[in-house]
């Protein structure tokens, strides 16, 4: 990274605050925040912890030494540091305060933090100066902690951070807090609102929602890279797709219980109310006033159909008809590219999960029923998009477990 300079950064600023209130969804800001917290301190690596549930948790980290872009497993690894100040982030968090270290290794001893190497020891990389800072809203609430790691100089050597990177940076930071508290709040109205449906359809829980939303994302940044879709345009897809997948099965909702708690298969005409839902859920976002709304319509109205056109609920003329009745099934590209990505992340979510009709089935045989309905089920690119990026679905498979806190999910009570 080069560094860059002094005259055009508080302008350059402005125009980042204005970009970044522009994403709605966590992950993609936190990308962005570190990318320019880290473009505007010419660093190597960087990470970023939220304040959740009293703890910090790791969400998300750079580092361009051992990889080079941020879609790497590493950012679905799930950590958790105690808000105590032992540890240097946890240190920044409590105090509100920044921290400038010129090298971690030569700290002196006496202070109240030590730094935890192990990741250094684990991966071969040496941190060395560090720049830490509070996200910190106007209201002084802090919501995380960003760590930016090892300055580089124009040979690529780590140098220490100057009392001017720590101002730039830090005036960032406080901007890009009330940016992250506004994401947190989306997710968790979006968590709250999946909640509501859980209460009827066990099936649909926070960690499902999480695990497709991030599926779809990363499914999607696949496919568009392989076709070379300008960044800017994969950074906002991927934004709206990650929240609108999440949504997918909102309409169940509206399906009586009767129908979602029956344990063991469905009669005929059970079934055919529950494909309602595809329909309930397209009407709930039928204001359509802006690009998350029409998404969110096209994936709830879409994704039981099927790449050979035998899905439902087809073609229909209007979905606010009194009375609808399904049409001949979409086909191949008449089914949105969100829809047959949501498709497949919620197919390949249900075969690894354990259903109350139905034990889980093992990756492996998961992976020979996907790439057998390739061109049937499933769009073959969308199907290629996944195998290349598998590595990745098994993370995030591994970050919401059915049995792990969702984060920014505080469940409150039993
Ligand atoms: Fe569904
Ligand atoms: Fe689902």
């Amino acid at each position: 990274m080069v560094r860059s300079h002094e005259s055009d950064d508080f302008q350059k600023l402005l125009s980042i605050m204005e970009e970044l209130h522009q994403l709605k969804d966590l992950d993609a800001l936190l990308d962005a925040v570190l990318l320019e917290a880290r473009q505007l301190t010419a660093a190597e690596a960087g990470s970023i912890y939220l304040v959740e549930n009293g703890m910090l948790n790791f969400s998300y980290l750079h580092n361009d030494r051992l990889f080079s872009s941020a879609r790497t497993k590493h950012i679905y690894t799930s950590n958790t540091l105690p808000l105590d100040n032992r540890s240097i982030a946890g240190y920044v968090a409590c105090t509100g305060e920044p921290l400038l270290i010129d090298d971690v290794y030569k700290m002196p001893e006496s202070g109240p933090f030590t730094f935890n190497s192990s990741y250094d020891r684990a991966s071969g990389y040496r941190t060395k100066s560090l720049l830490v800072l509070p996200l910190k809203t106007s209201r002084n609430k802090i919501v995380g902690v960003m760590e930016i790691i090892n300055a580089l100089d124009r040979e690529g050597e780590s140098i220490p951070f100057t009392e001017r990177d720590m101002m730039i940076a830090g005036y960032f930071a406080n901007n890009a807090a009330a940016a992250v508290e506004r994401a947190q709040l989306t997710r968790e109205v979006i968590l709250r609102m999946i909640r509501m449906c859980e209460l009827h359809d066990p099936e649909e829980t926070g960690t499902h929602a999480n695990r497709v939303g991030a599926y779809a994302a990363e499914i999607y940044h696949q496919w568009a890279l392989d076709r070379g879709v300008p960044e800017p345009e994969i950074n906002k897809t991927q934004d709206l797709i990650r929240i609108a997948a999440m949504l997918h099965d909102l309409g169940k909702i509206a399906i009586p219980d009767l129908i979602l708690k029956k344990p063991g298969r469905l009669e005929h005409n059970e079934y055919a109310i529950m494909k309602y839902h595809t329909i309930y859920g397209a009407r709930l976002f039928e204001n359509r006033s802006s690009d998350l709304d029409i998404m969110c319509a096209e994936i709830a109205l879409n994704h039981h159909e099927r790449w050979d056109g035998g899905g439902y609920p087809g073609k229909i003329r209007d979905i606010f008809a009194d009375s609808v009745h399904f049409g001949p099934g979409k086909q191949g590209e008449e089914i949105p590219l969100a829809a047959r990505i949501v498709t497949l992340a919620d197919v390949y979510d249900a075969l690894v999960s354990k259903r109350i009709y139905k034990e889980s089935l093992p990756e492996a045989e998961a992976l020979v029923v996907i790439r057998e309905q390739a061109g049937k089920q499933f769009d073959p690119e969308v199907v290629a998009a996944f195998f290349a990026i598998h590595e990745l679905i098994v993370a995030i498979r591994g970050k919401y477990r059915e049995d792990s806190p969702t984060p920014t999910e505080g469940r409150a009570g039993p």
